[in-house]
């Protein structure tokens, strides 16, 4: 069973004036189908799109799997995943929803994992505790090679690993990074290390299910041919232009017509599942690097992305978009078998009040604080849409990827913007690496420096 998008309740008929009307939806699609279908489908074909095609590579899936057989009997106890942003949320997705957000503390024949993702240095001395250096498996992502959260965080490993093993350096290494470029590249031709590659035309918040999120998925359990499978079937069934029929497109339109039709400019993901809940993370990046840009009429465009957990938020947000202002389109993930379920035990018979909850599974109780919430989002007028999934798996899981994919990319055609590039983000890295006296970048030291000295403070 495939993965449901429902939006009924973003329509008028259901929220009144506050949600669009359908009619206005079909309209839009037919002004603005063509023009960005054939767009997508163009960079599609002059392979500067690879996202969509990514499943396909079952080859990659082969080499994965059969790299986790040869270390079978070499005692891997830690799984160490070193990168950041679209070379990390991805594989922290996959972890928590396949293998649960507990699965370190799980019995299981597989390594634990741990993400040097952020350079905060009590995190890393806390990996650097638990982990004992051979017996841990370090892969380290970096699509451009040179991130210098990245780079920090393997020098340190490397460092480690040099000092209390050197003869397990290029066993206890696996690098995924640029075919070619890139400081990485240079690192791993000079210690010989065979590479992994992020492919050239799929950007880095786009490629967890190439060998950046394939990889540890792999070792640690996760079948990562089923992952591909979904996505493979997702993807197929949004390439239609029938807008009734494409899910990942009709999403895309609701959100831009809720923007630029009703000023909705916050997108909210909101999980009933705690396996799903890192999702949000993934889905934050893609959404808001792919879309917070400046159009071609030179005007800043952006949806925030917004991430909450039910049921937790319902004691924490929703009360903000039931009563707050009509600035958000809520979309909830339901989960419609789960794995595992457990009963409520029929104690406290005396207590009346209790008496509901007696008997009744968890499983059915999160449902149904769902569905109560969504009910009382639509009488409130205010429009929400659910993702039906039947089941958190790794075909399912592959199908959410690329529905989210596929959304996000048509979205940046309906804005008229490039969504494959980060401007902002390339920014950020250039001050990093001035203000650290990165070679290269003297000129704009020199300019962060003369800024900040002619800054005044104001502090309290
Ligand atoms: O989506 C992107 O391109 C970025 O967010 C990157 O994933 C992030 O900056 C990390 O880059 P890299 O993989 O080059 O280290």
């Amino acid at each position: 069973m495939s993965v449901l998008f429902r939006f009924e309740n973003v329509l008028s008929e259901n929220v009144g004036d506050k949600g669009l009307d359908y009619n206005l939806i079909l309209k839009a699609a037919q002004e603005n189908m063509q023009r960005c279908h054939l767009a997508l489908l163009k960079k599609r074909q002059n392979k500067t799109l690879g996202f969509f095609d990514a499943p396909k590579n079952t080859q990659l899936c082969d080499k994965i799997n059969t790299l986790v057989k040869k270390y079978k009997d070499k005692n891997i106890k830690n799984f160490v995943v070193i990168g950041i942003g679209g070379s990390s949320l991805g594989n922290i997705t996959i972890n928590d929803a396949i293998n649960g957000k507990l699965y370190n503390e799980k019995k299981k024949n597989t390594p634990n994992i741990y993400f040097a993702d952020n350079v905060d240095p009590e995190k890393l001395s806390d990996i650097l505790e638990i982990i004992n250096p051979s017996e841990t498996l370090f892969n380290v992502i970096t699509k451009s090679g040179s991130t210098a959260e990245t780079m920090s965080n393997f020098m340190l490993f490397y460092n480690t690993l040099e000092k209390a093993c050197p003869d397990k350096i290029k066993e206890n290494i696996i690098i995924t990074t640029d075919r070619e470029k890139g400081n990485l590249k240079i690192i791993a031709d000079k210690l010989g290390i065979d590479t992994f590659e992020v492919p050239d035309n799929i950007g880095g918040r786009f490629s967890v299910l190439t060998a950046v999120g394939l990889i540890s998925a792999a070792f640690t359990g996760v079948d990562i041919n089923a992952l591909m499978k979904g996505a493979e079937d997702m993807e197929k069934k949004c390439s239609t232009d029938d807008i009734e029929k494409n899910p990942a497109y009709m999403a895309a339109l609701i959100h831009y017509l809720f923007y630029i039709e009703k000023n909705v400019n916050i997108n909210v993901l909101m999980p009933y599942s705690e396996s799903l809940g890192s999702l949000s993370d993934w889905f934050r990046q893609l959404w808001a690097e792919s879309l917070g840009k400046i159009d071609k009429n030179k005007k800043n465009v952006g949806i925030t992305p917004a991430k909450s957990l039910g049921v937790i938020d319902q004691h924490s947000q929703v009360q903000l978009y039931i009563e707050g202002p009509y600035d958000k389109l809520i979309t909830f993930i339901e989960v419609g078998k789960f794995r595992k379920n457990i009963v409520i035990p029929e104690v406290f018979s005396e207590v009346e009040g209790l008496s509901y909850l007696s008997g009744l599974s968890f499983g059915k109780l999160l449902t149904v604080e769902k569905k109560s919430t969504e009910l009382a989002l639509t009488e409130a007028n205010r429009p929400n849409a659910t993702l039906f999934v039947p089941e958190v798996n790794e075909y399912n899981l592959g199908q959410l990827f690329m529905f989210f994919e596929i959304m996000t990319a048509f979205a940046g055609e309906l804005f008229e913007i490039d969504a494959f590039d980060q401007p902002g983000v390339e920014s950020g890295k250039i001050a990093t690496y001035a203000i650290l006296g990165k070679k290269g970048f003297e000129n704009e030291g020199v300019k962060i420096k003369k800024m900040l000295k002619n800054k005044k403070t104001r502090e309290i």
